[in-house]
């Protein structure tokens, strides 16, 4: 890049403020207030919000057609300059603002001046992370949406597949494979909604803020609104350069969505390890052990557990970076962008990686069934039988406890005892008590909106497919 000399102040910033300051920054100060190493991430928001600026000026009068015209051709070139990595960022600029601001008055001059007319860095990095972020949302959504395919379409195989659920990590009831991993597109569908939510707030525009109070050329706001695709301006311009509670909010979301994350990363864990062995991951997801042979370590699950960590720390980070900030825009906010970036890259690779994972999963049914068949997963349903029958629900209980023990000395379900055995708990028993007792009956049996039964999970996954298209 050649950045030929010229009288633009930007292009030393020892004088980049003003003539007031007599002498330069440190090399240290320098290096401990500059953000342009991580944020200029966001340079094509940057230039977008600087094109959509310069255009309005142009249009209400403020600068000329001829300016707006070396803006966008200066623009265009610093574009393909920073595509093909010919840009060169300059630390003593500063962040990314200066850096495309300088660049663009090296090429264009005068015109490159006025840009920043009726704007403030304040509104402007306000704009830009706004601006990005949404990207990111929109990235996330698509991502979120595959997540929940992936698992919707797993499940649709094993309505039928009997697994014992779990309460206290002891066996409860049966239910499906399905219905445990439809818990999870629940979840899913849930994050997507809040980051919907999150994005009408985040959508919204700061720049004409200036630097705090507003400005006294007649811009018009609703029209970059509309150029950008906001959905709105920020309606008061102080709140507009200071608030960041849209990337507090969408930490949040992460965060949830992390958690989420992490919990079904965790059942991949058990359910891979020896003692359960309900399922086999990808071979391509797993490492060795260099001490032992033998091992396959489910890595990627755990570190998809793991990095949550990370993100609900960012999330306590911007907590604590906003709570104790005053009115208006405090260069404390520069510190936003970090963990806000490295959140979103987080939540996009293991969202990416946990729905490709998922998908390659090898379900071991009958490894499945058979740990049903050890807790008496079905003793509820003995009782609920009874309660048909005329017995208040508390003495079928009662009766059930009795032939589960009986059942435990003598080292067999309670559907291996004999009908004789079972009458002896109470004489209402018939022989279709063995029907109730089966995995199967008791799958079938809750069909209750949001149960188990395959019939209804069947129309739970039609219902996510359509809403998912
Ligand atoms: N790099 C700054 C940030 O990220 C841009 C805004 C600076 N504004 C200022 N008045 N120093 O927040």
């Amino acid at each position: 890049m050649s950045s030929q000399p010229s009288a633009d102040p930007l292009a030393n910033k020892a004088q980049a403020w003003s003539a007031l300051f007599t002498e330069p920054m440190s090399e240290l100060v320098q290096r401990y207030t500059a953000s342009v190493g991580f944020d200029k991430r966001l340079w094509r928001a940057d230039i977008d919000g600087s094109l959509a600026h310069a255009r309005m000026l142009a249009v209400q009068g403020i600068i000329a057609a001829q300016d707006l015209a070396d803006i966008e051709r200066g623009m265009a070139q610093i574009v393909s300059e920073i595509e093909s990595g010919a840009f060169t960022w300059k630390l003593e600029l500063e962040d990314v603002h200066l850096n495309i601001e300088a660049r663009l008055t090296a090429l264009v001059g005068d015109a490159g001046k006025r840009l920043h007319t009726g704007r403030s860095r304040n509104d402007q990095v306000a704009t830009d992370v706004r601006l990005w972020l949404r990207g990111e949302i929109d990235g996330l959504s698509a991502l979120l949406a595959d997540m929940q395919r992936a698992l919707v379409n797993v499940a649709a195989e094993h309505t039928e597949t009997v697994m014992p659920g779990f309460t206290h990590l002891q066996v409860a009831q049966p239910v499906s494979f399905a219905h445990h991993l439809l818990a999870y597109v629940e979840m899913f569908s849930r994050d997507a909604e809040r980051l919907a939510d999150v994005r009408k707030r985040t959508n919204r525009l700061p720049l004409g803020a200036a630097a705090l109070a507003g400005t006294s050329y007649p811009l018009d706001r609703e029209a970059v609104a509309q150029s950008l695709g906001f959905d709105g301006v920020c309606r008061n311009s102080l709140d507009a350069v200071s608030d960041r509670d849209f990337a507090l909010e969408f930490s949040a979301c992460a965060s949830i969505c992390m958690v989420h994350v992490s919990r079904l990363a965790e059942e991949l864990v058990l359910w891979m390890s020896q003692n359960f062995g309900f399922i086999d991951l990808a071979d391509r997801y797993c490492t060795g052990s260099s001490i032992m042979p033998q091992k396959r370590n489910p890595d990627v699950a755990e570190l998809a557990r793991g990095k949550s960590g990370r993100v609900i720390g960012h999330l306590m980070g911007l907590l604590t970076l906003m709570k104790g900030q005053p009115l208006t825009y405090n260069k404390d906010n520069q510190e936003d962008k970090e963990p806000l970036f490295d959140t979103v890259d987080t939540l996009r690779d293991t969202l990416r990686i946990m729905a490709e994972m998922v998908g390659g999963i090898r379900v071991k049914a009958a490894a499945m069934e058979a740990a049903a068949l050890k807790g008496y997963a079905t003793a509820t349903d003995l009782a609920d039988y009874l309660v048909k029958k005329g017995l208040p629900f508390r003495d079928a209980h009662e009766a059930v406890a009795h032939a589960v023990k009986i059942a435990i000395q003598q080292g067999v379900d309670l559907s291996q005892l004999p009908l004789a055995t079972l009458q002896g708990f109470n004489p209402a028993i018939g022989e279709d008590v063995f029907e109730v007792l089966s995995l199967r009956g008791a799958l079938h049996a809750r069909q209750v909106i949001g149960g188990t039964a395959p019939v209804r999970v069947r129309e739970a996954i039609e219902a996510h497919l359509l809403r998912l298209g």
